[in-house]
């Protein structure tokens, strides 16, 4: 039975680059959606960018730009690394749509006029400098519980403690630093109350992980609140119908870019939007989405759906955080990777894609990227056991007969195609990693099987015997191949299309694993397939991302938090915390400890291709060791004796060639550098700089 099934993958925000974390989501999906197609299934896969809200809207404007035009330059950023990493939309488009304007507008109004939404007039803090209303995440000030300075307007990141930007003490606007006022302002609430029951039967009913499901009972008990779905102007969105000076909400128009995007696809394909949406309608539809953004896909979505008229989602199928060597993705490690930095150094999108493959099992939980790990194992997996039966035995068949096959009965074959099932089954419920597993197992089967026959030795052999065994068993270890690589096809699309090439066969589909070569097909001759991952392209990737130079008093900006968002107000947080870098008091300033050093001793680092190392003495009992990024300038033997600046407070950070405690300052950009700094004369190692 063919399905209709409609998938999608999160709408990454239009002000950012596509980075690893994001692409465990992409990557996933993509392979989902590759499989269900090799299944002859009818599957539909849209994404978009989301592209409103105040962030966007800042980050314009900080560029000297409109945010069209930001918009617009993303949206080609991101559509090369979705390409190039091979995830194959059938369409990606933008919340910032004529489509989804539409359908926001007419979700909106059917809300409306079902008695879903109320107006409510709430005091929030404004920026009389910007003339604008401020979003949590905008305002800092004193933490009212501990007293640390600089702490956002709904948490500390000191003691942890949750409050509402009113309870902050001496606050100020993060975007003009202006004392904020605070002002009353008519929002729209959608009555999420309301709808508790819907959705507790409906958050029970298996549309969800069970995990997501008992998360979904916390914020139960916890009791749902309304959920404020409108901006004052200025705001980048949509104005709201009936409500002049009142923009949606970025998260009230960001999930129906799905529609939107899909609707869009419908026009070019001419297909049936309301086949896929309507109420009561019998295709599929799964949202692919990471923890992070389950209460608004497995709440207010739903919610949304199912009060204008439209079917719910099927399933919602969130997946855990990407850390990087176990930890947190970090700018300052080089472990906050570009999708783009990944193509320009290890070059090979499947190498990732297999990893993550054999990582994802379906769960919530995190998943590591472990870097030497990754080495060794799409090395040993892909080109130890994958690839090595092909080039072990096809350029016999090319040599010595003509790249004719024979038709080969085997044991092994049958095992190999009777493991079809159990695949598509792991596959289909999202354990790749179970999948592969049982992919390299048949692959280390096939190996050994290789290895007894042992095509090398009865090559050398002389008489009409050895020639039909050598081409009897190399032509079994191409349909071994053959079959492995049909497995393989949802996580490795390209190499697969090259190995159908080399075997002559049209595209495989899961159905290709009931047929077998009959004697005489001819492949064509075999060319190297795929190469070693070299860890030097590794450690060169990491370093192309470390922002070593640079202090960087935002690092916490770097990540969102993976935790659950549990209000409208911590996703637009989510969103700033990324994605604004705010202008620093003179607070913060003061915390980096800056010191006149003297550079007593500098020398080359092994194996190291931008670092120098430096000794430094700041007047305290133990020179410091510091790892500077300035090899490309500097011949060690010149830089002996100078004095320069250095951070002297950051946490002491172990790297491979050993302990950095500190950072030297050095300036650069496209025009040239880096070039360290040098205090005029009189200055001594060890005096403060401020
Ligand atoms: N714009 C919202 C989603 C709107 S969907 C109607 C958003 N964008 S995002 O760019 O922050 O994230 C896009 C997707 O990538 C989300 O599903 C998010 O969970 C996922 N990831 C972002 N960083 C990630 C990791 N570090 N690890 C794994 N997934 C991550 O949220
Ligand atoms: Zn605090």
């Amino acid at each position: 039975m063919t399905r209709k099934i409609l998938v999608t993958s999160a709408l990454p925000y239009a002000n950012g680059s596509i980075h690893l974390g994001h692409l465990v989501e992409y990557i996933q999906t993509d392979i989902w959606v590759r499989f269900l197609k090799m299944q002859g299934h009818t599957v539909h896969y849209v994404c978009a960018d989301d592209t409103h809200g105040t962030p966007i809207m800042l980050r314009a404007e900080k560029e000297g730009i409109t945010p069209e035009a930001l918009i617009e330059r993303v949206h080609g950023e991101h559509s090369a690394d979705f390409r190039d990493f091979l995830v194959q939309f059938d369409n990606y488009y933008s919340t910032n749509s004529e489509e989804n304007r539409e359908l926001a507008g007419a979700i909106y109004l059917a809300l409306r006029d079902g008695g879903k939404i109320a107006t409510r007039t709430i005091e929030q803090y404004y920026d009389p400098v910007k003339n604008m209303f401020l979003p949590d995440r905008f305002i800092k000030g004193e933490c009212p519980k501990c007293h640390a300075k600089d702490q956002y307007g709904d948490s500390c990141e000191v003691c942890g403690a949750t409050y509402s930007p009113t309870e902050l003490i001496n606050p100020y606007s993060a975007v003009s630093g202006a004392a904020p006022v605070r002002k009353e302002t008519e929002h729209y609430f959608f009555k999420l109350s309301d709808c508790a029951t819907f959705l507790q039967q409906w958050t029970r009913d298996g549309h969800l992980q069970e995990e997501a499901a008992n998360k979904m009972g916390e914020w139960f008990a916890s009791g749902l609140s309304d959920w404020d779905i409108s901006r004052d102007a200025p705001y980048f969105g949509f104005e709201i119908p009936g409500a002049p000076g009142k923009y949606f909400y970025v998260w009230l128009d960001a999930p129906v870019g799905y529609m939107a995007s899909f609707k869009n696809l419908c026009t070019r394909l001419g297909l049936d939007f309301d086949e896929y949406w309507k109420q009561g309608s019998g295709a599929e539809l799964y949202h692919f989405i990471g923890k992070d953004i389950l209460y608004f896909h497995a709440l207010f979505w739903p919610a949304m759906l199912e009060n204008s008229g439209h079917r719910t989602p099927t399933s919602i199928f969130a997946h855990g955080f990407l850390t990087v060597n176990g930890e947190k993705m970090s700018k300052s490690r080089g472990t906050f990777i570009t999708a783009r930095s990944y193509l320009e150094q290890v070059r090979n999108p499947e190498y990732l894609r297999y990893y993550y493959a054999a990582k994802l099992n379906g769960t919530m939980e995190d998943i590591d990227l472990n870097l030497e790990d990754f080495v060794a194992r799409v090395n040993s997996d892909l080109v130890g056991k994958y690839i090595n039966i092909a080039s072990r035995t096809a350029g016999f068949i090319s040599k010595r007969f003509d790249g004719k096959l024979l038709a080969v009965k085997h044991p092994l074959i049958d095992e190999l195609k009777s493991a079809a099932p159990v695949i598509a089954d792991s596959y289909e419920k999202r354990d790749y990693s179970r999948a592969l597993r049982e992919i390299m197992r048949l692959a280390d089967l096939v190996n050994a099987d290789v290895a007894a026959a042992a095509p090398w030795v009865t090559a050398k052999q002389e008489g009409e015997e050895a020639a039909a065994k050598l081409q009897l068993d190399c032509s079994g270890a191409m349909e071994m191949f053959r079959l492995l690589t049909i497995y393989l096809k949802p996580v490795l699309p390209k190499l697969a299309a090259q190995i159908e090439a080399f075997l002559n066969v049209p595209e495989l589909t899961w159905a290709s694993v009931e047929h077998s070569f009959v004697s005489g097909h001819r492949i064509n001759a075999y060319e190297h397939l795929i190469t070693r991952i070299d860890p030097k392209q590794v450690e060169a990737m990491v370093e192309a991302n470390k922002e070593s130079l640079q202090p960087s008093p935002q690092a916490h900006s770097e990540q969102r938090h993976a935790g659950h968002q549990q209000n409208e107000a911590k996703a637009e947080a989510a969103a700033a915390e990324k994605d604004w870098e705010a202008f620093i008091s003179i607070d913060d300033f003061t915390k980096v400890d800056l010191r006149i050093a003297r550079i007593v001793d500098a020398n080359h680092v092994e194996g190291a291709e931008k670092l120098l190392q430096l000794t430094l003495d700041i007047g305290e009992d133990k020179p410091r060791n510091v790892f500077a990024g300035i090899k490309s300038a500097y011949d060690p033997e010149s830089l002996k004796g100078r004095l320069t600046v250095m951070v002297a407070n950051l946490a002491p950070r172990k790297m491979k060639f050993g302990l950095s405690e500190g950072m030297v300052l050095a300036a650069s950009d496209e025009r040239g550098g880096p070039f360290i700094l040098s205090p005029d004369s009189g200055a001594q190692p060890g005096m403060r700089v401020k």
